[in-house]
């Protein structure tokens, strides 16, 4: 998913012709708030994307957790602590727009997808697509993603024997793909699902292109191709989906109906589907890079996953059923640990729809508001030594003595992630099939700078010692 805190000055063109959205307030209404308008013209925006997460602690150190920045062209107010994102995500008093938060970053590629539909028209869309979600179609993709992941780790030990390493992070970005393809969409690996793979990464990367009008050979205008094929694509694909329903995710949501019984109409299902697909991909990249990371340079605690995921499975390589997943505590801890360091989904932007007061500031119906699960998951006062991996944080006493809204990396509230229990389950499919077949390492004194910013990506790929156990 791609995670940007603000849109761009083309975007405040959109908003403005779009009549139901909110108009952004006077900048000089945003005066009280402390913060900065950084340099003239590109004012925070090169120092922001810079280095984003030192950007914000030395925001929140100057200035308090209620800080003003000017990013991509305008105002924006930037909330920082536990409270502060129970209050946005949670949302008791309906005061924030998700739609308007995240329509300049996606609309013109996800337009209509759960993220960008706010209250009851979300509630609706969000209940339906529920059902894709049960343990029933859950057991099944579970099947589906224990084959493909087998034989896709499996084929990691040829080329990793050559040269004794492999490049982690584009391994399991095609191996997040291929599942997809499978499991989203019920398609045989092969040209079809090349072609629609190629047309999906051109969408992601067009999300945060500087350039936003669809111009030949820009990334936005390979961006809007690659959707229109798309569209095409799948609406063939749900008729055939609705005529003879498979396995896959994308079958559960063409028969997906409302709460009077009737099917989503066609371009809807189209959308969502699109969009789920944008909503998992990246992330499941960033977050298995994150753990696989801390895994190679703790060697202690990939032996106790290992141990579970043998006693799980009953044995090496076989697959992990999906009654077996619950025994996966310490993979479930370790998982939650990385997404602490790393969380893919760094920041998240809204826009208020009326007045509130924070920590003591009024802030005006308009104002583009943006909260940060980087930030509160580095805050020592909930992360004793918050650089240190350490998953017996995630123990349920542990959990209980905090903040429920320390932990982010899935958001909260009415737009919890729809996909949480879905990746939880791939993580730890994946997790019993690469370590029951490699002892994972890193060089002495290896240590990859990470990209942090549209997600989290270690710049070199990161190099990765696999040694086969089998
Ligand atoms: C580790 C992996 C993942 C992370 C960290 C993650 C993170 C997030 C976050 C933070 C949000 C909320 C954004 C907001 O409130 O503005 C979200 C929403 C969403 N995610 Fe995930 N996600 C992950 C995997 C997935 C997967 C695998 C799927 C689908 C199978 C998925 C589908 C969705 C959908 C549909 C939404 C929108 C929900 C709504 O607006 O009601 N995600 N995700």
């Amino acid at each position: 998913m791609a995670s940007i805190a603000a849109g761009r000055p083309q975007d405040i063109q959109n908003e403005r012709g779009n009549p139901h959205w909110t108009r952004p307030p006077r900048a000089d209404a945003l005066d009280p708030i402390p913060g900065t308008d950084g340099w003239p013209l590109v004012g925070t925006t090169i120092t922001q994307l810079a280095d984003p997460i030192g950007f914000a602690e030395r925001m929140a150190a100057r200035y308090g957790p209620v800080y003003r920045t000017r990013s991509f062209g305008r105002r924006m107010v930037n909330l920082v602590g536990a409270d502060a994102n129970e209050l946005v995500l949670f949302d008791r008093e309906r005061i924030f727009s998700s739609e308007q938060g995240w329509g300049p970053v996606l609309n013109l590629l996800f337009p209509r997808g759960l993220m960008l539909l706010d209250f009851d028209m979300h509630r609706l869309d969000r209940r339906a697509l529920s059902a894709a979600f049960k343990p029933e179609p859950m057991r099944n993709y579970c099947a589906l993603l224990n084959a493909d992941i087998a034989r896709g780790t499996q084929s990691w030990g040829a080329g990793a024997a050559q040269t004794g390493t492999m490049a982690f992070y584009p391994a399991i970005k095609a191996l997040t793909l291929e599942t997809a393809a499978t499991s989203f969409l019920g398609l045989p690996l092969g040209p079809e699902a090349d072609r629609l793979n190629s047309a999906f990464v051109d969408m992601v990367q067009a999300s945060i292109a500087p350039v936003r009008r669809p111009l030949p050979f820009t990334a936005m205008g390979k961006g809007v191709a690659g959707r229109r094929m798309m569209v095409a694509y799948f609406t063939q694909l749900l008729r055939q989906r609705r005529a003879d329903p498979g396995q896959d995710m994308f079958s559960q949501f063409a028969l997906a109906t409302r709460d009077d019984g009737a099917l989503l109409p066609e371009d809807l299902v189209v959308d969502h589907m699109i969009f789920l697909m944008m909503a998992a991909h990246d992330t499941i990249t960033s977050s298995m890079t994150g753990l696989i990371w801390q895994l190679a340079q703790h060697p202690e605690w990939q032996e106790k996953l290992r141990g579970e995921a043998r006693a799980a499975a009953g044995g090496d390589a076989r697959p992990l059923p999906f009654e077996a997943l619950g025994q996966m505590v310490l993979t479930e801890m370790a998982f939650k640990e990385a997404l602490r360091i790393l969380p893919p989904v760094p920041a998240t932007p809204r826009r208020a729809l009326k007045d509130f007061s924070f920590g003591g500031f009024r802030i005006p119906a308009g104002t583009g508001v943006g909260i940060s699960a980087a930030s509160i998951h580095a805050d020592p006062a909930h992360w004793p030594d918050p650089a240190r991996f350490d998953p017996l944080r995630f123990t349920a006493e542990e959990v209980a003595k905090r903040h429920k809204y320390a932990w982010v990396p899935f958001g909260g509230g009415a737009h919890m992630c729809l996909g949480l229990h879905f990746a939880y389950m791939q993580v730890k499919v994946l997790v019993h099939h690469i370590l029951t077949r490699y002892e994972l390492g890193v060089a002495p004194g290896y240590a990859p700078a990470w990209q942090a910013w549209p997600i989290p990506k270690p710049r070199d790929g990161l190099q990765l010692r696999l040694r086969p156990l089998l």
